[in-house]
Parts: structure tokens; sequence; C-alpha cells
């Protein structure tokens, strides 16, 4: 009998459920046994390996988190540990392993992956920070959350003429803060790829306090900056009262958006594909233009992020009043 495996890995994020359900549906349907691989790499090198059926991914579709679990594995990281993960997948016959995770994940699938394993990535994480795909599973949703969230600080806001900074997950990457501040909507985005400084922000809310509006939005993604932060630092250089807001993991949890849940689906679906074909080297599945690609681990992880300076810009004649 032909089987796979597959694992969830890093930091979870909404529509992981749903990347599973469907490598395990694809998966049945092409008659291949799948291997449910708990706890991540982790989970592989100790062997906690169950055989998925049809109900094991019943009602996870609008499930966050992942019905795998995860982990951040720092024995995955040695020569030995992926040795015993390579083992382990012989003694279990594995064909192959889906990875559903961002670019530590990919990089643990890429070490297999040169160790000879047929392996596949699927890029799940809210971060978007993944170059070579569009979008990675769960950034909709965490945008949408954080969108949801903004809504209700600004009425608080509103009510006491403050200034809310409002903090956003992302790591390095900005996307989460971009995306949610064009429409959430934001007055000041302060990314890690933007030139906007704290003193320009600082004035800003000044000119804006000045033209009568005393309340404005600030979202900070995290590799910008603490909230706290920059909130001491309005202190110091204004009159506004600022007032912060961590969303933390908020922003990971709930429900999958819809968009996450078809991309979910095609992206498992597309990933069997590729372990039927038996791809070597370790690929990587991904969405450009809204057509599902593959490209190899190492591109995908080597592909630089393009700063979306169109909607950097757009952003600035939006917020203008
Ligand atoms: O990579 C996803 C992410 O949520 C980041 O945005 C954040 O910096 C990090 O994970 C938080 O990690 P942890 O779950 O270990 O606190």
């Amino acid at each position: 009998m032909k089987r796979f495996g597959v694992l969830t890995s890093g930091g979870d994020t909404p529509g992981m459920n749903a990347a599973v359900r469907a490598v395990l549906k694809a998966g049945l349907n092409k008659g291949y046994n799948v291997l449910g691989i708990y706890h991540g790499f982790k989970g592989l090198i100790d062997g906690r390996i169950e055989q998925l059926q049809y109900p094991d991914v019943h009602n996870i579709i609008d499930r966050g988190g992942t019905i795998l679990r995860t982990a951040r594995s720092q024995d995955f990281r040695s020569e030995e540990g992926q040795q015993k993960a390579v083992e382990v997948m012989q003694a279990y016959n594995m064909d192959g392993l889906i990875v559903i995770g961002g670019d530590g994940s990919f990089n643990g699938a890429n070490a297999l992956a040169k160790r000879g394993i047929c392996t596949v990535g699927i890029p799940g994480t809210i971060d978007n920070d993944l170059g070579y795909t569009d979008f990675t599973i769960g950034f909709d949703t965490a945008i949408n959350n954080v969108m949801s969230e903004i809504s209700k600080i600004r009425d608080t806001m509103r009510a006491h003429d403050r200034v809310g900074v409002v903090e956003v997950m992302g790591r390095n990457c900005g996307d989460i803060a971009l995306w949610a501040g064009l429409v959430g909507p934001a007055d000041i985005i302060l990314l890690p790829e933007s030139p906007m400084s704290w003193d320009d922000a600082a004035k800003q809310l000044m000119v804006n306090k000045l033209k009568g509006r005393f309340t404005s939005m600030v979202i900070i993604a995290e590799g910008a900056g603490h909230a706290d932060d920059f909130v001491d630092f309005l202190k110091q250089k204004t009159d506004v009262e600022a007032k912060a807001v961590v969303l933390s993991y908020i922003q990971r949890g709930g429900d999958p958006s819809t968009a996450d849940r078809v991309l979910a689906t095609r992206l498992g679906a597309k990933a069997v594909d590729l372990i039927e074909q038996g791809v070597m080297g370790g690929r990587a599945v991904g969405i450009r233009n809204n057509a599902i690609i593959d490209v190899s681990l190492d591109e995908a992880l080597n592909t630089k992020k393009v700063f979306n300076e169109e909607l950097y810009r757009l952003n600035s004649i939006m917020s203008k009043f």
C-alpha cells in the first residue's frame, strides 16, 4: 500500500486544518494511506504517528489551530535528529512527506529532501512572508481578525479622543499591518519595510489633531517596534493621549476565512499530486495570479519577499482627510 505522512509545524495558522483535510481526502482518493504525524518534526522523530481516516477530518475545515498539533523542534535541527526522522519514515514505509508551515518548517522539509525524501511544503503562516507565493494560508483570516478588532478599538478611542496604537504580528514582514491598515483603516502604518520614522508619525498625529481629528489609529507591525514603546515616544514628543493594544494571539485563532479554506484545499490537493509524481529534491506549492504553482524548496526559501509599494502608496492617499 502506498503511504505518505503529513505534519504541521511552526506557529499554527487558521486554515491548517483545511489543508490537512484536503491532503487526506486527495490522498485517499488516489489510493494512499495517509499518516498523520503529531507535534511537527519532533513528533516525526519520536514516532507520534497515526493513520488518518475520513472521520478524523470531519468538521475540521472551519476550525482554527491544527488537529495534528504543532511545535518548533530543536532536536530536528541537528544531523542526528534529521537522520532519525529519515529512519522513522523508512520504518513506516512512507513514500513522501507533506509539511504545512512557514519558512522554518520549509527549512526542515528541505533538510529531509536533501536526504532523499520526497518532500512537499504547503505555505501555512499568518505572516505572508514567503516571497515565492502571493499568499500563505492563514494570512487572510489574520487580517480579517485584525480588522474586526480595530473597529472595536476605534469605538472606544473615539469616545475619549484618543489615539489607538495597535501592534500586530508578522515577524519581519509588515503585510498584516499593511493590508489591515489600508482598509481597517489606519491613519498611520508603521512597517519594517517602510521609511516612515517615529518622528514623522508623531508629527502627523499632531497635524491631525490641529486639523480637528482627535482620534487616529496607528498600526505598528511587530517588526517595526512595540506599541508600548511608540506610546511612550508619543508621550515625550506630543500632547496626544495614546493607548497601546497588542493584538497578539487573537489574530492567529478563529475560524478560517473563505479565501483561506479555498487556498488550503487547492494547495493540499496539489501537494498530493506532487507526492504521486514522486518529485525529488523538495518542492513547495503556492499561488501566483490565482494559479496554483510549485517551485523547488530552495527557490521558495530564497525568493525575496517584495514589499507591496502599491498598497503603501495607496494608503498614503486613503489616509488623507
Ligand atoms: O510566524 C507566526 C507568528 O505568529 C509570528 O507572527 C509571531 O512573531 C510568532 O509566530 C509568535 O510565535 P509564538 O507562537 O512562538 O509565540
